[in-house]
């Protein structure tokens, strides 16, 4: 049976039982208003872990002061019923207050070129909160292992550094962008999407999939990809392009040329949700 706990004490005294059962321990972190590409986390950690924890928090010290903190969509309710379905032990739902007291003043931050560029360059201190959040998440649930979607590229890459740099004691699992049918990576901002808009959305990932396929047909201009896609998503009435790069898909450093794998990035408004999407490729 499912157990949810909004207090850091409660949680840890379940866990710490668990752990002297020698069970082995896991953590999805989320926002909440779960959809596929977190159940794909989830099924994930069922497989490999006697535990999953779910932590469901909007986290307000990664949004920026005009960012969408307020409006992000919430509905704990079916989290739960969805996270119950999937066989989920604990749903840890804090309160701002339980995991930021008044009086809180300490944050992790980075001084790798890794949070400066994409979404860095554009979410001013948005790492520096997901940094601060999960290590106190890490903290709280202790896990083995902890589960992260690829849609969030370059997230995945400044926790792993983290946790390198830091030497956390826990392994980070990345897992696969989950789409719909027609291309469009799942994310709870989709929903902000009108009927026309979602339609105009799927120039993203078409996009990316057919920048792919021309440099595995050989090109290797790094500006002809950026600005064949820039070219396709202009054609979209709602668009306005934050970023859309192609980098190391190790370092997420610059490049002069496609001659190693790449991540091509991107971000976008369509309407009032701000997309991200990748795509990469091993040349
Ligand atoms: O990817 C997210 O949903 C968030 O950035 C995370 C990792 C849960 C931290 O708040």
């Amino acid at each position: 049976m499912m157990q949810s706990f909004a207090k850091i004490s409660d949680l840890r005294k379940v866990l710490k039982n668990e752990r002297m059962n020698g069970k082995s321990i896991s953590l999805v972190p989320t926002m909440g208003f779960l959809h596929e590409g977190h159940m794909s986390l989830i099924k994930e950690a069922r497989k490999k872990n006697d535990i999953v924890v779910v932590s469901i928090f909007v986290n307000p010290t990664q949004f920026g002061p005009n960012e969408d903190l307020e409006t992000y969509p919430r509905d704990l309710e079916k989290d739960s019923i969805l996270c119950e379905k999937e066989g989920v032990d604990y749903i840890f739902n804090p309160t701002v207050n339980e995991m930021y007291l008044d009086d809180y003043a300490t944050f992790v931050d980075t001084t790798s070129n890794i949070t400066n560029r994409l979404c860095g360059a554009s979410r001013d201190g948005h790492f520096r909160g997901v940094m601060s959040v999960v290590t106190k998440l890490f903290n709280i649930v202790n896990p083995d292992r902890a589960y992260f979607g690829r849609k969030d590229y370059q997230q995945v890459a400044v926790i792993k550094k983290m946790v390198n740099d830091l030497s956390f004691n826990v392994e980070i699992v990345d897992c696969e962008i989950v789409r719909e049918e027609d291309g469009l990576a799942l994310s709870s901002r989709n929903t902000y999407l009108t009927k026309e808009q979602r339609i105009d959305a799927l120039v993203l990932s078409r996009s990316l999939k057919e920048a792919k396929e021309e440099i595995l047909k050989g090109e290797r201009n790094k500006e002809k990809i950026v600005n064949g896609i820039l070219d396709k998503i202009s054609k979209v009435t709602y668009s306005i392009v934050d970023y859309v790069e192609v980098l190391d898909a190790k370092t997420l450093e610059d490049i002069e040329e496609i001659n190693r794998d790449v991540v091509i990035a991107l971000a976008v408004n369509i309407g009032k949700p701000r997309l991200i999407d990748n795509i990469i490729v091993e040349v």
